[in-house]
């Protein structure tokens, strides 16, 4: 008789509003749990992914929390994105090392040591690759028997259309596994136009009707001044004098080339960081139209779906805090590279694998 098929099951630590927890389900892995302190994250982890969201310290929560999260039987994946900023390469030259996000890696191996989960996963800044307490990470793994991997991931080769990198480790106690390479060419690369061409126009300072994440924030009469001044791709050096900003008339200003800047229609877009949603905090003007790229802009070039929600209804559409949480999310494209990655390692270590269909109801607020 035929092994029954295998369910591969994960919680993901640190899930933000489920970038990982996405494309890991698109590839037909199981999400049982999210873990998170952020309350923004409940709704948009709770709606999207419909599994429950644990708003919880990581550091409070025990090896037997975790160890209940997952259900018996399963291959148990274990996924922890700890917060990158003590690794981004921003930081570069500041010591670090003193920050409280900084020992969360470790949390992470605590939960690892006493669960021992057949999968582990991991994405950050590729800086962190050069750290002492990834390396003791890594090392710890093998200690316990997992085959380890890792690798810096170039995100426009997994069809997200930016370019980001991104730290990716994947470890295993069935075998050995690989992070799987990127399968998109160079010329297939999936640009702007393609990932945001389609959607309606918004004035600056609109919000799209049909969309409360379509929505640019107001530029001032001088930022709006520079944006008509600038070619999609350009600098600011095109601009005449008076418009230039302070930082722009230091010598260092010639390397501010990517701030107050248009992205270009047929590439990737820059990285999409937590202030994407700002002219001038980098290329984030959009190609044609007069005004900084939209929230919904920004989710889309991280490859989230255009319907994702992010905010629950009735609650106000805010840049900051929802500008943090798309930036820091794992694009879901590169995650479900890794799932399937993960669903194959599977299959060829233990049989058919049953492939997860994600539940219709939205879990209870716990
Ligand atoms: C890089 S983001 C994770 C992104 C997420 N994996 C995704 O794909 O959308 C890091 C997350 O860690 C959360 N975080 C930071 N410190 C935490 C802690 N001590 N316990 C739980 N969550 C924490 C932050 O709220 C943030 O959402």
């Amino acid at each position: 008789m035929a092994a029954r098929p295998v369910t591969i099951s994960a919680v993901d630590l640190f899930c933000g509003v489920g970038g990982l927890s996405h494309g890991l389900q698109d590839a037909g892995i199981h999400v049982v749990a999210g873990v998170d302190l952020d309350r923004a994250c409940d709704y948009p982890y709770r709606t999207n992914i419909r599994a429950p969201f644990h708003r919880r310290d990581v550091r409070d929560i025990t090896v037997d929390e975790l160890a209940a999260m997952w259900p018996t039987k399963a291959v148990r994946v274990l996924a922890g994105c700890a917060p990158c900023q003590p690794f981004s390469s921003y930081r570069r030259g500041v010591d670090t090392s003193q920050e409280a996000q900084w020992p969360l890696v470790n949390e992470v191996r605590r939960l690892v040591e006493g669960t021992l989960p057949e999968i582990v996963t991991m994405e950050n800044v590729p800086r962190i690759g050069s750290t002492s307490v990834f390396a003791d990470f890594v090392e710890r793994l093998r200690k316990l028997g997992y085959w380890v991997d890792f690798g810096s991931c170039y995100c426009p080769a997994y069809g997200v259309p930016q370019h980001r990198r991104r730290m990716v480790l994947v470890a295993s106690l069935l075998g050995d596994i690989a992070v799987p390479k990127g399968a998109v060419a160079p010329a297939d690369y999936v640009t702007v136009r393609q990932a945001i061409g389609g959607l309606p126009a918004v004035g600056n300072g609109e919000t799209h009707p049909s969309d409360r994440l379509h929505k640019s924030r107001s530029l001032s009469e001088l930022n709006l001044e520079r944006i008509k001044r600038s070619k999609p791709g350009g600098t600011w050096e095109e601009w005449p004098e008076d418009l230039r900003a302070s930082c722009h008339r230091r010598a260092s200003g010639a390397t501010f080339r990517n701030v107050y800047a248009r992205m270009v229609w047929d590439e990737p877009s820059p990285t999409i960081t937590t202030l994407a949603y700002n002219f001038g905090a980098g290329r984030f003007g959009h190609p044609e139209q007069d005004r900084a790229i939209t929230l919904r802009e920004a989710a889309i070039l991280q490859s989230f779906p255009p319907g994702y929600e992010f905010v629950a209804p009735g609650v106000p559409a805010q840049f900051a805090p929802l500008g943090r949480l798309i930036g820091n999310a794992v694009p879901p494209r590169l995650a479900s590279a890794v799932g399937d990655a993960i669903v194959g390692h599977v299959r060829a270590m233990k049989g058919a694998v049953r492939k997860a269909t994600p539940s219709t109801t939205i879990p209870a607020a716990l």
